[in-house]
């Protein structure tokens, strides 16, 4: 696909719509705003909005929309290295592939309003680079209440009989009022690792709430985390299965500006908030598939607040 083409999504999904073509661009009645957006580059979900056309991903306003550049912002996908652990490329090639729509889905669950199917399989050129044959089914789902819903399925079909091992995120850069008013709840005495002194493990202590540039990979996390937005009086809520880990990152100050797809004072209006497989990897025997899913929404803060102790809730939905 030209580059040109990716300044489109493929995508605008609305909940409002009966009979919604999972990949139509239509517009849609205005009844219900909720919608989202995804690119073919990167299997890059772009824009996820509330029922009051609200955006709730953060996009960075000198994001690029041009390969190899990843898009800077919405969620981009982690496969098959998280960041710079391995020979690949920094997070690996996922996000900066070209998907392809999936001809014949299954049928629409019946609790969803609208979906999309893609999927990514290695070409001649990627089997250089990681030397695996895999499908990589990505639906990504709009439920009835607006929520997000991301499932990925990625199936080891070597003709070898050899396994491969991978590590997976989905990065939601998450729309903040302002960095100074959010505080995650879920992750609370949990052990991380701090990626930004070796990899040296922690046990985190007291709230979670931002200063400074962070970026931390919690090793082990519940199913749900909350991050609650002060300000907006709105708590997203991750719901995660599969999906073990999670890292938060922000660049703050000095690493914004380092950056040349992120304004100066962005840092300030997102939030990584992730859903990952980065510690332990997984390890898929050939005909074997492995699931991780998510689910994003967005609630009034007063449903999280002091419910999310992971002691209480790790083992819990
Ligand atoms: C996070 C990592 O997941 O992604 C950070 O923990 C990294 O270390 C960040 O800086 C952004 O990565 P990139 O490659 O998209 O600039």
């Amino acid at each position: 696909m030209a580059p040109s083409i990716l300044r489109e999504p493929i995508c605008k999904a609305h909940s409002s719509s009966s009979n919604t073509s999972s990949i139509t661009l239509a517009p849609l009645p205005k009844k219900n705003g909720v919608e989202f957006a995804v690119y073919l580059y990167g299997a890059h979900v772009t824009s996820w909005k509330n029922e009051h056309g609200g955006e709730m991903l953060f996009v960075s306003s000198k994001a690029i929309f041009k390969p190899p550049t990843a898009i800077r912002g919405g969620i981009p996908i982690c496969f098959p290295q998280f960041s710079n652990l391995g020979p690949l490329e920094q997070h690996g090639f996922a996000r900066n592939k070209h998907w392809t729509v999936e001809k014949d889905p299954p049928p629409l669950p019946s609790e969803s309003t609208a979906f999309i199917d893609l999927i990514l399989k290695p070409s001649e050129d990627d089997f250089k680079i990681w030397p695996h044959r895999y499908e990589f089914r990505l639906r990504v789902t709009l439920g009835p209440d607006g929520e997000l819903l991301l499932t990925s399925r990625i199936r080891n079909i070597n003709t070898d009989g050899k396994p491969f091992t991978f590590t997976f995120a989905y990065r939601n850069y998450l729309s903040v009022s302002d960095i100074g008013e959010i505080r995650i709840e879920g992750l609370e005495t949990l052990h991380y690792l701090d990626n930004l002194q070796n990899r040296e493990q922690f046990t985190e202590q007291g709230a979670i709430t931002f200063e400074e540039e962070v970026d931390k990979t919690y090793l082990g996390t519940p199913r749900k985390i909350a991050i609650i937005d002060h300000e907006k009086k709105m708590t997203f809520v991750i719901r995660k299965d599969g999906l073990p880990d999670a890292v938060v990152w922000n660049p703050w100050d000095k690493k914004a500006k380092a950056m040349a797809d992120f304004g100066d004072d962005e840092y300030k209006r997102m939030l990584c908030v992730e859903a990952d497989a980065v510690e332990k990897g997984v390890t898929l025997k050939p005909g074997e598939e492995w699931k991780g899913k998510q689910k994003l929404c967005v609630v009034p803060s007063s449903y999280c607040s002091g419910q999310l102790d992971p002691q209480k809730v790790l083992h819990g939905s």
